[in-house]
């Protein structure tokens, strides 16, 4: 199969990228593939330190499976076009490395930092996870607040830059979905609101929007252990109503993902 490089990215903190990251990097390796993740946001470490609670709780459960893990820090060079030019070998350097692997998942930080604006363009599929609010939404499409003086423009432009990016690089295009995340599950008018103008939106933005996951608590209690809802039988958690129906969730954005 041709790799798939998947990039997780919201300029906004908390809305999921680093949790979603590690689900959908364990349902493929339970699906058999290769799999590699990166962690763009490697100063916070999340995504790291998420595998790396992984790997301790796989010493005592050899059934527990562990992507092959990269974390990537960005240049310190003070002259900005040293920094860049050092960021984009580093990350094309990454990615080379990794080339024999099925999918390569990338987690990046809820800032613009030139390193994740590379790893951008370097995607197939970009999944945004943002919560059900406006205010979210505000925050992907509106440019964001005048920084030193500059206008760093939304997250909906830099991926509409990084697009352009990798079809001057190599003629490539890249999968934008937005995926709503930690739902409510009462039917509420803003929620509907907010539905139809991502519908709106989807189609002069250049992305497709697709209904995530729903607020569940399983979510916070898993990253001390480094499991995830799919480890559900291999382990301590124990597997009630809600875990099974965020593993028919997961299913779902795999099918998104035409995952087989
Ligand atoms: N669907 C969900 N339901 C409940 N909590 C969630 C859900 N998705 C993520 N979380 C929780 O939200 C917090 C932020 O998630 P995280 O993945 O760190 O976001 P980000 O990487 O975007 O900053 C974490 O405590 C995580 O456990
Ligand atoms: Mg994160």
């Amino acid at each position: 199969m041709t790799q798939q490089i998947i990039v997780f990215g919201n300029q906004k903190g908390g809305t999921g990228k680093s949790t979603l990251a590690m689900h959908l990097a364990v349902s493929l390796l339970h699906k058999g593939y290769k799999v590699a993740t990166i962690d763009v946001d490697a100063k916070q470490g999340t995504f790291t330190r998420y595998i790396e609670n992984r790997i301790k709780t796989s010493q005592d459960d050899p059934k527990i499976l562990i992507p092959t893990h990269r974390p990537v820090f960005e240049s310190s060079s003070d002259s900005m076009r040293v920094m860049q030019r050092e960021n984009f070998l580093r990350f094309s350097e990454l990615i080379n490395s990794l080339r024999d692997f099925d999918f390569i998942i990338i987690d990046t930080p809820g800032n613009e930092t030139d390193l994740s604006k590379i790893a951008h363009s370097f995607a197939d599929i970009i999944i945004t996870p943002m919560n059900e609010s406006f205010i979210d939404l505000d925050l992907i499409i509106k440019a964001s607040p005048i920084k030193a003086g500059v206008n760093t423009g939304s997250y909906a432009e830099i991926v509409w830059e990084q697009k352009k990016e990798k079809a001057k690089r190599d003629k490539g295009t890249i999968d934008w979905i937005i995926l709503l995340n930690r739902m409510s599950s009462v039917e509420s008018r803003n929620k509907k609101e907010l539905e139809k103008i991502l519908e709106l939106l989807s189609k002069r933005l250049g992305f497709r929007f697709i209904r995530g996951f729903k607020e569940r608590i399983i979510f916070k209690e898993l990253f001390l252990s480094g499991l995830t809802l799919l480890d559900g039988n291999t382990s301590r958690t124990a597997l009630n109503l809600s875990h099974i129906a965020a593993r028919q969730e997961l299913k779902n954005l795999l099918k998104e993902l035409n995952v087989a």
